[in-house]
């Protein structure tokens, strides 16, 4: 019983000394340089919160590499934090150059997600085609909603889940903030700080996320594209907790030729970004397919080495195999991005 009872007490320090695999992470904000001001002006609870977070979001060159180095990240998908979507295209264009830049001069560490001006649909769909046929982005990572607060579910949209299809690549679909229609029911008898978090990262923009998924599977967008990628993150953005409920209700209204249970497991892939928790990771592992699950930091907004930590945790908590470990450390983001973690693309 004695030495039973030693054992874990004499792996764990072994596996935590471990060194954990090739890291690759795909939420992860830059700022553009041409960045409107109104929109910097957002992040104004993440500048008072999080230390430096201005430096790190404008920087694509050494600070960034410097932080990829402290939390092991081999490979950072980049893409611009939210709200860049509800400006007119010639943003994104610029934004969308700034990463291709940088991703030329990072030496196979870093790749791109496109961003795309959602607020106009047209333009949306012809940034994103060019984003990935010319500068060779692995996907784009897009607004949750236009400036107006419409999401994506209309037939505007079709050419640009078109492109997604086209080019066999995800887009990740980002929280944003509550358009002026949406803020006023965050709003209550508290500190408007606690309506602002409320409304975006302590939970409304999260349940947003995860309703628009289900817009778009109400839509028959899965039917009509049966092959799209949509990436959520922070955990799959509460679909798996809700995964029994949303599956069994779903039928009494769904014509979808394939139900939702079905079309979460083939069409949505889910990243870990910004939630640090192994009791989400429960749920997770047992609800969805184990090559669905990513690694991701959302960086600068959390730290790599935070996320390191948790990886860690995880890999020691007897959870997940080391073959699983490396799978969602890497494994399953190079299969679905055709990248290597080392950064050689796939063609
Ligand atoms: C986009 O176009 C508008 C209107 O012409 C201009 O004011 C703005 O500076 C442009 N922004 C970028 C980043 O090119
Ligand atoms: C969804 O469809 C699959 C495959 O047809 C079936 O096995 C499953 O029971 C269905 N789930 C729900 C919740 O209806
Ligand atoms: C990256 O990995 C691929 C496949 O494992 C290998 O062919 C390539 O040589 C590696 N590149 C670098 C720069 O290490």
């Amino acid at each position: 019983m004695k030495l039973l009872r030693l054992i874990p007490l004499f792996i764990l320090p072994v596996l935590g000394k471990k060194k954990m695999p090739p890291l690759i992470t795909l939420e992860e904000h830059y700022l553009s340089r041409d960045t409107p001001d109104a929109m910097k002006g957002l992040f104004k609870e993440q500048v008072q919160f999080v230390p430096g977070v201005m430096d790190k979001l404008e920087d694509l060159s050494c600070l960034r590499i410097a932080d990829m180095d402290k939390g092991e990240v081999t490979l950072q998908v980049v893409s611009h934090a939210a709200g860049l979507g509800s400006y007119p295209v010639n943003y994104s264009r610029a934004a969308n150059d700034q990463v291709y830049e940088a991703v030329k001069n990072s030496k196979g560490r870093l790749a791109g997600f496109a961003t795309a001006p959602m607020s106009y649909p047209a333009d949306a769909a012809a940034e994103f085609r060019r984003a990935v046929s010319k500068l060779g982005f692995v996907g784009a990572l897009v607004d949750n909603h236009d400036g107006n607060g419409g999401y994506f579910d209309g037939e505007e949209y079709d050419a640009f889940w078109a492109v997604a299809e086209e080019f066999d690549v995800p887009v990740y679909l980002h929280p944003t903030w509550p358009s002026e229609d949406m803020a006023p029911r965050f709003e209550g008898n508290f500190d408007p700080i606690a309506s602002n978090s409320l409304g975006s990262s302590g939970w409304g923009w999260h349940a947003d996320t995860g309703l628009h998924v289900l817009r778009l599977f109400a839509s028959g967008l899965f039917d009509r594209r049966p092959k799209l990628k949509i990436i959520a993150g922070h955990m799959g953005e509460m679909i798996p907790f809700m995964l029994q409920r949303i599956g069994k209700i779903s039928a009494r209204w769904s014509t979808a030729q394939r139900n939702f249970t079905t079309v979460y497991r083939e069409n949505i892939w889910i990243t870990t970004s910004g939630v640090w928790s192994l009791d989400p990771m429960r749920c997770i592992l047992a609800n969805t397919p184990i090559d669905h699950i990513l690694y991701s930091v959302d960086y600068p907004f959390t730290s790599n080495e935070v996320g390191l930590a948790w990886m860690k945790e995880l890999h020691r908590s007897g959870l997940v195999t080391q073959e699983e470990c490396e799978a969602i450390a890497y494994k399953n983001a190079e299969k679905l991005l055709r990248v290597k973690a080392n950064g050689t693309r796939v063609q």
